[in-house]
């Protein structure tokens, strides 16, 4: 017997707290059962489980990297019809989701799956999984700005944790720089407007590396499939105790 949000986060429906949702709207059944309230537990082997009146499948897990090109939201569908990352997504029956999200101008390294437990593991908070990104700004930050971000810097919605920068590349002519910059959190814009904070728009976003996965050589608008080392891998470093002491 298995906790409901998560025997439907395995079957694919959706994210574990979107499928936490979808119990409480009332949209999932047990048995010809509808089931309103958390910690509802069923067994995927013998009951009939449905979302909006539709039986759920167990799927094979599927894990695949993207490298994600500007102008796409990072969704599964779009109501207004817009391109969408899954669009990107060929030749695989499953239905997979993007596991947290990079904004529309945002490009490269974008993780989907159908696997909710791991897509929440390597989500949650309290993980504090590295992200790391190449951000392209407007003027040249002098280094006591950058060393306000790698402190923690206040945001509208808090201060941001410690964060790791470097200047990658400092175009005097276009007065640009690039930095690599790591974040442990995964806030709304996040990168963006801790460049803000220090007064240089973000002109350019790419995310280059995911834990400790790499873009590597991966064509922009192509996806592949990650290896059982790399899952491996990225579920280790959410779950390791020195990543989260690292973040304190
Ligand atoms: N930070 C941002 O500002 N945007 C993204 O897409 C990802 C991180």
């Amino acid at each position: 017997m298995e906790r409901l949000q998560k025997i439907l986060a395995a079957a694919g429906v959706a994210s574990r707290r979107k499928c936490e949702e979808l119990i409480l709207e009332g949209k999932v059944e047990v048995n010809g059962e509808t089931v309103k309230t958390l910690g509802v537990k069923a067994d995927p082997t013998q009951d009939v489980i449905t979302v909006n009146g539709r039986a759920i499948q167990s799927e094979s897990k599927v894990y695949l990297m993207m490298n994600k090109p500007k102008g796409v939201i990072t969704s599964a569908t779009d109501p207004k019809g817009r391109k969408v990352v899954t669009d990107y997504v060929t030749g695989i029956k499953e239905r997979v989701y993007p596991v947290g999200r990079l904004d529309y101008d945002t490009e490269g390294l974008l993780l989907l799956t159908n696997d909710g437990e791991f897509a929440n593991l390597l989500t949650h908070p309290k993980h504090h999984v590295p992200k790391t990104y190449l951000a392209t700004v407007e003027g040249i930050p002098h280094g006591d700005k950058l060393e306000k971000l790698k402190e923690g810097i206040m945001l509208e919605d808090g201060m941001t944790a410690p964060a790791e920068l470097e200047y990658q590349d400092i175009n005097v002519e276009e007065k640009q720089a690039t930095i690599r910059i790591t974040i442990y959190e995964g806030r709304n814009r996040q990168v963006r407007r801790m460049f803000e904070a220090i007064s240089h728009k973000v002109i350019r976003l790419k995310r280059i590396k995911f834990g400790d996965l790499s873009l590597m050589n991966l064509k922009r608008g192509r996806t592949r499939p990650l290896t059982p080392n790399e899952i491996n891998e990225l579920k280790q470093l959410a779950l390791s105790k020195k990543n989260k002491e690292r973040r304190k």
